[in-house]
């Protein structure tokens, strides 16, 4: 695999479990993503994720949003160890935080967000029980671009799965899960083959 160039720097946003992260590592070691993971950040000490990033070698952070007084601080926070990085691509993999314009503003278009259902369908939180409660008979995955509304931006990549007779939330959650392993490394390779869009400001000063 090439080594990858700086425009193909990601960082990926976690609270949990991980398996999404370790999809997307995994698709850079087998060469079907050519992008490197500079950091993974964590809201929660006792992400489970994060041992997946330790394994991989790839630098871990935890950022604890319950130390900060505002939503905007954090963020703050949160786009100055992005920028000193100087990441191109940040990835919100099982990411359970709303973010603020302070976020979103420091990396137009340049914000990825996977959710397991077909949006505009079923954003927020629940999205296989709200699919179960709908009826619907398919329901799937999405990667789209964060914007300053709920799981509404734009959408690149979308994947679906049926919904079958006897389904609960969980085992549709897992069959979606499956989906969402492929999609979130081929949306991430979509975006890279394509302009990003305006380069986030860098800080002039590094404490
Ligand atoms: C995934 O199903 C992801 O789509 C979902 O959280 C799970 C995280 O799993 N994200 C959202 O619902 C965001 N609104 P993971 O930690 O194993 O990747």
């Amino acid at each position: 695999m090439n080594t990858p160039s700086r425009s193909n720097t990601l960082a990926i946003l976690i609270s949990g479990r991980g398996s999404n992260l370790q999809s997307i590592i995994d698709a850079i070691a087998a060469g079907r993503l050519d992008a490197s993971i500079a950091v993974v950040i964590s809201n929660r000490a006792d992400a489970p994720g994060l041992g997946y990033a330790v394994r991989a070698g790839i630098e871990t952070l935890v950022l604890d949003h319950q130390a900060y007084r505002s939503r905007e601080d954090y963020d703050r926070a949160l786009v100055a160890e992005l920028q000193v990085r100087r990441v191109n691509l940040v990835c919100l993999a099982g990411f359970m935080r709303l973010l603020s314009p302070v976020f979103v503003d420091a990396f137009p278009n340049r914000i990825l967000n996977i959710h397991p259902s077909l949006l505009p369908k079923y954003p927020g939180l629940h999205p296989q029980q709200q699919a179960l409660d709908d009826g619907a008979t398919v329901s799937g995955a999405t990667v789209h671009v964060v914007n300053k509304e709920l799981d509404a931006g734009p959408i690149v990549l979308q994947r679906e799965v049926p919904v079958i007779p006897g389904d609960t939330s969980d085992t549709l959650a897992t069959r979606i899960l499956a989906v969402e392993h492929q999609l979130y490394p081929d949306a991430i390779a979509k975006v890279l083959l394509r302009p990003l869009g305006p380069a986030p400001k860098r800080r002039t000063h590094v404490p």
